[in-house]
């Protein structure tokens, strides 16, 4: 940091003031989202353990690795098995406002990028915090108190080698002098906030907690949200439910995408419910997911295409459907996640790409969903034909030789599923053709009600009735 040498008299003080960061970096971030970043680091801290020993099982490689939240109106604390920071992380880096080395991290899936996810969950929740680690390389306290916020000359912070560290490598994070609106916040009777951290969790590490990892809040053991579509038992029957898939590989990126229906259509009665708020809905729409984590959940707006490009905007008789896309990069910095890594950027060209395609899924969905729009028992048996499987395995679920490469756009490989069409699509064909407004008029004198002003559609329809009941005589 440049400091102002009393002896120049021509150099100009340019050092930013303590209370400018701590006031800016805190302003526009949600307290769940800074809480969430510091169980990010927790398992940002895992991925690295994991790329050092590479973890017995793929598929849950975070088995064994946790993290624990508790908060009261006094205190909150986060603590974790994660490995813990390395000493010259810890110097260098960690407590710096900012990321100056972006090849950090340069083979391993972990989410930070920006270098101020813990220090602004600091500061948004309150002025005195312990950071204790231990690591393998050795371990460590540091204390950033209000003296050290207020006070701008000094940056540097204390690393103190003796302090007391967690018993398992790994961090613990604990904030005290919470500001008071945060006390309100976390008093169990006041805000209940737990409750709703938990929720987020529940939501954006589902992911990650279904693939080994435990998060404890207050105590509680927090449950996944299921991720599910429905497949047809038997894929090989033409005009099945299947979901829409997607795959390819751009830049360094994996993305994997699947929209389908996560349950069965919805009777009258809860249409009904979801149109008057009484039921939320709670799985339909578009979960976006980098490096594991859920950025966007169960979106229904234009984020996600819903309403532009010929895709119909959301309406309750689409609460069925639910589509997840994937991103995976090595390179934190390619995944299309806004800088809060709650969000997605819409500036991301490679997320363009792929939202072209979500909207040709929605497309096939929503037509579909308005195929079947009535109750029948027709539709009632094609259901019966369905099972729910998680929609990480859909992929695998279809023979590989139903797959079509695609040759535009990211290129890649996709199924578009044949979906099932109501009996009266198979038997009835559509007539539509043009004439002049003149002799759709002199039609309409002849066949319809005066005064009824039909639609030329209307006149038509009043002129086939006529020539069939003409044929059939
Ligand atoms: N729980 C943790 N386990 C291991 N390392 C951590 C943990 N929390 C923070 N760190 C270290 O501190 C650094 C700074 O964290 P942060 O301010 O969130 O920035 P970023 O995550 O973008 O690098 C991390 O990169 C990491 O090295
Ligand atoms: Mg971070």
């Amino acid at each position: 940091m440049a400091v102002k040498k009393k002896d120049d008299q021509n150099q100009v003080n340019a050092s930013p003031t303590k209370r400018f960061f701590v006031e800016m970096l805190t302003r526009d971030i949600e307290l769940d989202d800074a809480i969430l970043d510091l169980l990010d680091n927790c398992l940002d801290g895992a991925v690295r353990t994991n790329g050092k020993n590479p973890p017995k099982n793929p598929e849950k490689p975070y088995a064994g690795y946790w993290a624990e939240i508790t908060m009261d109106a006094e205190h909150f604390c986060i603590k974790d098995n994660c490995g813990g920071i390395p000493l010259d992380i810890a110097k260098e880096y960690a407590f710096r406002f900012g990321r100056k080395d972006n090849k950090r991290d340069q083979e391993l899936n972990t989410v930070g990028v920006y270098g101020i996810g813990m220090k602004r969950a600091i500061f948004k929740m309150g002025t005195d915090c312990w950071v204790r680690s231990h690591h393998a390389d050795g371990s460590f306290g540091v204390n950033i108190d209000k003296d050290w916020i207020t006070g701008d000359d000094k940056w540097d912070l204390e690393m103190d080698r003796k302090a007391q560290v967690p018993a398992d490598q790994g961090v613990s994070l604990e904030i005290t002098n919470l500001l008071p609106q945060i006390q309100n916040y976390f008093h169990p009777k006041k805000g209940n906030f737990a409750e709703v951290i938990k929720k987020k969790i529940r939501l954006h590490y589902a992911y990650i907690i279904k693939k080994g990892f435990t998060v404890k809040v207050n105590d509680k053991k927090v449950e996944p949200n299921d991720f599910q579509t429905l497949i047809a038992n038997d894929l090989k029957k033409e005009n099945v439910i299947a979901p829409y898939l997607y795959e390819a590989e751009a830049d360094g990126v994996n993305v994997k995408l699947v929209m389908g229906m996560y349950e069965r259509f919805p009777s009258q009665s809860e249409l009904d419910d979801y149109e008057e708020g009484k039921r939320a809905k709670e799985t339909a729409g578009w979960t976006v997911v980098c490096n594991d984590r859920v950025v966007v959940a169960n979106d229904t707006s234009h984020l996600t295409g819903w309403g532009e490009s010929g895709v119909p905007t959301y309406h309750s008789q689409y609460v069925m459907l639910s589509g997840l896309v994937e991103f995976v990069s090595n390179d934190a910095s390619r995944l299309p996640v806004t800088t809060t890594k709650r969000g997605v950027d819409l500036n991301s060209a490679l997320y363009a790409d792929v939202k072209n395609i979500m909207r040709d899924a929605l497309k096939h969905f929503t037509s579909f969903t308005n195929n079947w729009k009535t109750q029948t028992d027709e539709r009632a048996s094609m259901q019966t034909q369905t099972r729910a499987i998680d929609i990480r395995d859909a992929a695998q679920s279809v023979p590989a030789d139903k797959w079509q490469e695609v040759r535009k756009g990211l290129k890649g490989k996709r199924f578009i599923p044949d979906l099932p069409r109501p009996i009266e699509e198979k038997t009835h064909a559509r007539i539509s053709f043009s004439r002049h407004k003149d002799e759709v008029q002199l039609v309409a004198n002849l066949l319809c009600d005066p005064g009824t002003n039909p639609k030329p559609s209307e006149v038509g329809e009043a002129a086939f009735e006529w020539a069939l009941r003409e044929a059939k005589e």
